[in-house]
């Protein structure tokens, strides 16, 4: 494992997130870690075009201080910013559902039909990028609109990616694309989605369809946003679509396939497309870091951060592989006080193990927020990933609130958690 991808929102601030990250990348550079690049990029969680976020009015000289190891850039989702959601034979994906169905599960019943319409306004989108100065663009393919029904590409959709990975180019900006932000086709959600193993078929075919159309000027692919967020909310708690409520279950189930996903995709680029493409396949993580409440709860924090980080970055960049032996452990205790014969957690075959460990050339990191943590006062009684990890999770009142309701301000958690993947040796180098 040679390098970490960090992308930030700038919560705390572009300057801020950019300060930090120099001291991390000097800390990591002089030690283990062969190369550590750090991409930086401004995001909002809300449905408006990137070019209208804090960035723009941040722009400042202090940037070209950064050393060369650094690249600014911007990030979206396809969902956040298209709009077009029935255009040019895109069908629906579950994000459409939800907003078009249970308008009561976002703010002011907003919609993505819309949005900033990036879709017909891409160029317009690009020469901002150009205008504030980033070198790369990190965006997400809309995957219903590549492959309308699950079999046959959509030219139209291949078109519009094609113009904007060209547009991007001839700007000098990299393009850097991720697979999967959450936008999973309805026809796939009709049948269980995440849920249904059959989605690895699905998933193969449409990476496949992406490396063979886009991989020629592509070279840095994310194959999964936030694993973490799409199954604990979309399969757990069901705040997020497809809005399924399953805590301890389907959100398990979830994350066992997104990880079998990735590294299918994975293996397919190393074996059909690298000697020819000579791109970068990797995932990207989200984690919030954790503190103890009080000092008496020092493990409490690493256990949390075990079974949210340590979910998905344990199969793929710890040296024995396979989920985290702590959730294992609490999982499997928990199904049995439940009655269960069997665990919540699925189990990976022994060929899974292997050929997840390792397979990624890259870890991108999502960071926003951080939490302190407490044992578990009350116990559902459906098991959900809190009560799992046994923790309830709260905050220190000196964090100043952002305006999204999750997210508190806590630069040092960044720095936090860098250290502790690295004391966790989950970066391996390969
Ligand atoms: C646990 O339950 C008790 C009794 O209902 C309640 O007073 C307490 O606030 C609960 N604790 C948490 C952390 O929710
Ligand atoms: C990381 O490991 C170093 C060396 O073992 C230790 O001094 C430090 O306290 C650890 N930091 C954290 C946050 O665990």
């Amino acid at each position: 494992m040679k390098k970490i991808w960090l992308f930030s929102i700038i919560g705390f601030g572009l300057i801020a997130t950019a300060a930090i990250a120099t001291l991390i990348t000097l800390y990591f550079l002089s030690d283990d870690v062969e190369e550590y690049v750090t991409y930086v990029t401004s995001t909002t969680t809300e449905t408006t075009s990137f070019t209208s976020t804090q960035t723009t009015t941040e722009k400042n000289e202090d940037l070209l201080d950064f050393s060369t190891d650094f690249s600014f850039g911007a990030a979206s989702s396809s969902y956040q910013i298209e709009g077009a959601y029935d255009v040019d034979g895109k069908t629906l994906n579950i994000w459409d559902t939800l907003t078009h169905n249970m308008p009561e599960k976002v703010y002011n019943g907003d919609t993505g039909d819309v949005s900033a319409d990036s879709y017909h306004k891409y160029k317009d989108d690009v020469k901002a990028i150009k205008d504030i100065g980033f070198n790369f663009y990190r965006f997400s393919i809309s995957w219903s609109r590549i492959l309308p029904d699950g079999a046959k590409t959509n030219q139209a959709g291949i078109d519009y990616y094609n113009n904007l990975i060209n547009e991007l180019i001839a700007n000098g900006i990299e393009p850097m694309v991720t697979m999967y932000h959450w936008d999973l086709p309805q026809y796939i959600q009709d049948i269980g989605g995440w849920t249904n193993e059959v989605i690895l078929d699905y998933f193969d075919h449409y990476a496949d369809v992406l490396y063979d159309n886009f991989g020629d000027r592509v070279k840095k692919w994310i194959t999964l946003n936030e694993p973490y967020i799409f199954c604990h909310d979309g399969y757990g708690t069901g705040r997020h679509a497809p809005a399924i409520e399953s805590k301890g279950d389907g959100e398990y189930l979830c994350g066992h396939h997104a990880l079998l996903a990735h590294v299918r995709a994975y293996h397919n680029y190393k074996n059909k497309y690298q000697a020819t493409q000579r791109g970068e396949v990797g995932i990207c993580l989200y984690s919030a870091n954790f503190y103890p409440s009080e000092n008496v709860h020092l493990t409490l924090a690493e256990t949390a951060l075990q079974h949210m980080l340590g979910w998905f970055a344990n199969p793929i960049f710890s040296q024995n592989g396979n989920y985290p032996q702590v959730m294992i452990d609490n999982i499997k205790r928990n199904s049995e006080n439940e009655g269960r014969p069997w665990s919540r957690l699925p189990e990976f075959t022994s060929e899974q193990i292997a050929s997840l460990k390792g397979s990624s050339d890259f870890l991108a990191l999502n960071y926003y927020t951080s939490r302190l943590v407490q044992p578990k006062e009350n116990y559902s009684e459906e098991y959900g990933w809190e009560d799992d990890a046994g923790i309830d999770q709260s905050i220190d009142p000196s964090w100043p609130k952002a305006k999204s309701d999750f997210l508190y301000s806590v630069p040092e958690g960044l720095h936090d958690l860098l250290v502790w993947i690295k004391n966790k040796t989950i970066i391996q180098k390969c």
